[in-house]
């Protein structure tokens, strides 16, 4: 039997809420194999960590993030830390920093056919959309030279700086990973790369290596367009079909259109993501760190009502691409959609209450292992 360490931080707010069911999904689905065991140990990250050591990465969990074969994560941060000078946020930026995760992938696909009705957005907008936005890492504004404004010392200008930095090759390896991921998406082999190169020397040195990268190594294979990030903001909600496909950008525009792109199924808490270093080839050497979109929710922590499926989708994402199980996390992704779909509750299905649902948190989770366990017998 192989085994699969995995380690799971569960952070703050509702992280701890929506790990605990994903946790539930993993090991069920590691009960249900004799050829491999999925083994999940919890390390304290985040503001839980700065609390407990005075650090949001304590060594012992960065010790057990090196041994294990893949990190799922729920969310860190919240009021209780602010935006003082040790931040449970900068425990993950050092965490995929440390990892090289220059690669987040985050899927904007339907999970159910039922959630159109759901949407903000107009069925017949909303409809057929199916974009994954791949979002560099770990370069541009997060990890460039950074000057705090000194607000407090008579005289000082208070003047702060972010510099944005980015190189050929950090464009060159994330317009790799897009394309190789366009072709399994096949028919749709195609790259929407978003920029302001009207403005910024990033985004020129950005747009002619895509192009580049593309022309030299994907001719014939993969189609790439450019579009500024601004116009591209809005045709993500007003016409969304037409970023259907890869949707390639750097650090911060990913951010913010990752939770843009949310939007069009409905909810935040529906989607999942997957940080990864290379590839994603199914190898089972490929270490990756999987979370939810979403943050720490501070608004509705603690009342056991937060959404699992993004962070479900995460552990899907986890078996496909950290282990090769493809067909596990196809089951995955089928209960969920069933459970969705479910009409019960009022016709609204087995949802939350951002999906418009009564559902616990606790509820979606059993009835996704209930599903499950009729995919899997
Ligand atoms: P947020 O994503 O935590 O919440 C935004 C809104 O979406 C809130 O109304 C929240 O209730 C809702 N929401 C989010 N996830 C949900 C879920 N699973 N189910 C139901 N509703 C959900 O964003 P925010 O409020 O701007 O940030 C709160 C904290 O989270 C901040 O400290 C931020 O830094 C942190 N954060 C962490 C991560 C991460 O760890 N990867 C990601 C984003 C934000
Ligand atoms: C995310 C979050 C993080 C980011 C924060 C918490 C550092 O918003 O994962 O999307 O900006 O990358
Ligand atoms: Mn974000």
């Amino acid at each position: 039997t192989k085994t699969y360490n995995v380690v799971v931080l569960p952070g703050d707010g509702i992280g701890p809420e929506v790990t605990h069911e994903a946790s539930r999904v993993l090991e069920f689905i590691s009960s249900k194999s004799s050829d491999y065991e999925i083994k999940l140990t919890s390390q304290d990250f985040g503001g839980i960590a700065i609390d407990n050591a005075g650090v949001p990465l304590p060594e012992a969990t960065l010790k057990a993030c090196e041994a294990a074969d893949a990190m799922l994560l729920g969310a860190v941060g919240g009021p209780k830390w602010g935006v003082g000078k040790v931040r449970p946020e900068q425990g993950l930026l050092q965490l995929r920093k440390h990892f090289d995760l220059y690669a987040n992938v985050r899927p904007a696909l339907f999970p159910s056919k039922s959630l159109l009705s759901h949407s903000p957005l107009k069925p017949e907008i909303a409809e057929g959309t199916s974009m994954i936005v791949v979002r560099e890492l770990v370069k541009g504004l997060y990890f460039g030279d950074r000057v705090e404004a000194d607000l407090d010392t008579p005289g000082s200008t208070g003047e702060a700086s972010d510099m944005m930095v980015y190189n050929k090759n950090d464009v060159q390896r994330i317009t790799r990973l897009a394309a190789a991921l366009a072709l399994q998406q096949t028919p749709t082999a195609k790259i929407h790369s978003i920029d302001k190169a009207n403005v910024l020397a990033c985004s020129r040195l950005w747009r002619r290596v895509v192009t580049e990268t593309i022309e030299n190594e994907f001719k014939g294979q993969v189609e790439v367009d450019h579009q500024l990030v601004d116009s591209a903001a809005m045709i993500m909600v007003s016409n969304p079909r037409k970023l259907n496909g890869i949707v390639l950008t750097e650090n911060m525009f990913g951010d913010i259109l990752s939770d843009e792109s949310s939007v069009i199924p409905g909810s935040l808490g529906l989607l999942p993501s997957a940080s990864l270093a290379g590839l994603p080839d199914g190898k089972s050497d490929c270490k990756g760190l999987y979370e939810p979109i979403h943050g720490t929710a501070p608004d509705i922590a603690g009342q056991g009502i937060a959404n699992p499926i993004g962070t479900i989708l995460s552990a899907a994402m986890l078996l496909r691409y950290s282990f090769g199980l493809g067909r596990e996390a196809d089951a995955i992704y089928k209960a969920v959609e069933t459970v969705l779909d479910t009409p019960d509750l009022g016709g609204l299905g087995l949802r939350t209450a951002d999906l418009g649902g009564k559902a616990k948190t606790g509820e979606v989770g059993d009835a996704v292992l209930k599903q499950l366990e009729k995919l899997l017998a």
